[in-house]
């Protein structure tokens, strides 16, 4: 965690001052930052021991999230996102509900699911039984297979059973639920599931299908909430007890259909995401479990839901998140090392919630620009600096030559040049 998040005016200043104040604020060497960060802290033969036929690496823009607060501890979050607008929207937001005391989270324990399917299944009442008499020595089984997560306090809890189908299928899938501490636990699971399906197929008179993890981590999800006075929402045309009612308003389209909820989630995950590639982390395992999740009913619905509590915005958000801080290959990635340190080195559910709030974060500042001026307005003069780069602006000339272009309505690297060589006469 940070000694603060609070940074005014942190947009306007150089790369080099950012370095520094966040180094001051959460202890992180500057010059760790410039070796992870630099042309994203992954060389190409490093890279070569990751993933298979290497030609390089690809970037992508590192920030970080201010004024966020959660459980009563500040935090500078990382982002990795390439989308413009996301990690200001997020601090925006966060500075809306940091009005409200921050965020509120908590989190389930790290629990995954090892799955082993049974196919073939002799007499599925006898073999349910045959495994509810075995409890003990598959449970040993499993942890056998996993010594190192038990002498750090994990390992299998408990195991639970699901006949699949009708009678006609003939198939059952055992789950093995696993406490994998700070792992994200993909391999442990898996390594789980390969341990117990003999046994497993023994006592059923099966024959062992699949056997791997669920990315639908429903028993590890995190729930964070805030509480938003109106006064912080407030637009300099609308009030805010008005923004309030367009958020909830926003918040029932979604609640009502699926075609918007995508959007709406699709919100939500524009911060999770940046987070959890900011550590290192699997965002396609956490968004297989966030849509998995969301569709849970047999509808799919949001994530988060908003409220009007008088003259405060309620938010609140439930999504599974398996997120890891030891372990892994992304974890010997220098960057990612660096986002965990200037988090404060966290447990996985502190990072679970920090990213979820991040989420929600982003989710409201979606919802308030939509129930009031639009997405495009901040969109378009975030998108105008990107363009006025590609046509050639310098750090000093990119602010004024955005601003001409979204002025003159013409955001086009055309537009840009055209008032870069004002701005160069002038
Ligand atoms: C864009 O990346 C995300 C939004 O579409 C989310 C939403 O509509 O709630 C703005």
């Amino acid at each position: 965690m940070a000694r603060t998040s609070r940074f005014p005016g942190f947009y306007k200043i150089t790369v080099a001052e950012r370095r520094a104040l966040v180094s001051d604020a959460t202890g992180t060497e500057v010059l760790e930052m410039e070796r992870a960060l630099e042309a994203g802290g992954l060389d190409a033969e490093t890279a070569d021991k990751f993933v298979e036929n290497v030609l390089g690496t690809y970037g992508l823009p590192y920030g970080v999230a201010l004024n966020v607060r959660v459980n009563g501890h500040d935090y500078v979050v990382p982002m990795v996102v390439e989308e413009p607008s996301v990690v200001a929207a997020a601090s925006n937001a966060a500075k809306m509900v940091r009005a409200g005391g921050g965020f509120t989270a908590e989190c389930d324990p790290p629990l995954m699911i090892s799955q082993i399917q049974l196919c073939d299944v002799a007499d599925v009442t006898n073999a349910k039984e045959a495994i509810v008499a075995a409890t003990a020595e598959i449970l040993a089984l499993a942890n056998e297979s996993i010594p190192g997560l038990v002498s750090r306090g994990g390992g299998a809890r408990r195991w639970e059973i699901r006949q699949l189908g009708g009678p006609r299928d003939r198939m059952l899938v055992a789950h093995v639920l696993v406490d994998c501490q700070d792992a994200m636990g993909a391999n442990l699971v898996n390594t789980v599931a390969e341990a117990v399906a003999p046994l497993l197929a023994e006592l059923a008179d099966a024959r062992a299908g699949l056997r791997i993890l669920s990315n639908l981590c429903d028993q590890r999800c995190v729930r964070v909430s805030c509480r938003v006075p109106a006064d912080a929402l407030a637009t300099d045309e609308m009030s805010g007890i008005e923004v309030v009612n367009g958020v909830v308003n926003a918040s029932r389209f979604a609640e009502l259909d699926p075609y918007r909820a995508a959007t709406h989630n699709k919100g939500i995950m524009n911060g999770i995401d940046a987070v959890v590639i900011a550590t290192g982390n699997d965002w396609r395992a956490v968004e297989a479990g966030a849509h998995a999740f969301a569709a849970r009913s047999g509808a799919y619905k949001p994530l988060s839901v908003w409220r009007r509590d008088g003259d405060v915005l309620v938010g609140e958000l439930e999504v599974p998140l398996a997120v890891g801080t030891v372990g892994g290959t992304l974890r010997v990635h220098p960057a990612a090392r660096l986002s965990l340190r200037m988090l404060g080195s966290p447990r996985a559910t502190e990072l679970a919630a920090i990213a979820a709030a991040t989420g929600l974060a982003s989710n409201l500042a979606a919802l308030r620009a939509l129930a009031t001026v639009g997405i495009q307005r901040g969109h378009m003069a975030l998108h105008a600096r990107g363009v006025a780069v590609a046509a050639g602006a310098t750090a000093q000339e990119v602010e004024r030559v955005a601003t001409m272009i979204v002025e003159a309505r013409d955001i086009t690297v055309e537009g840009a040049r055209q008032a870069i060589v004002l701005v160069r006469v002038l």
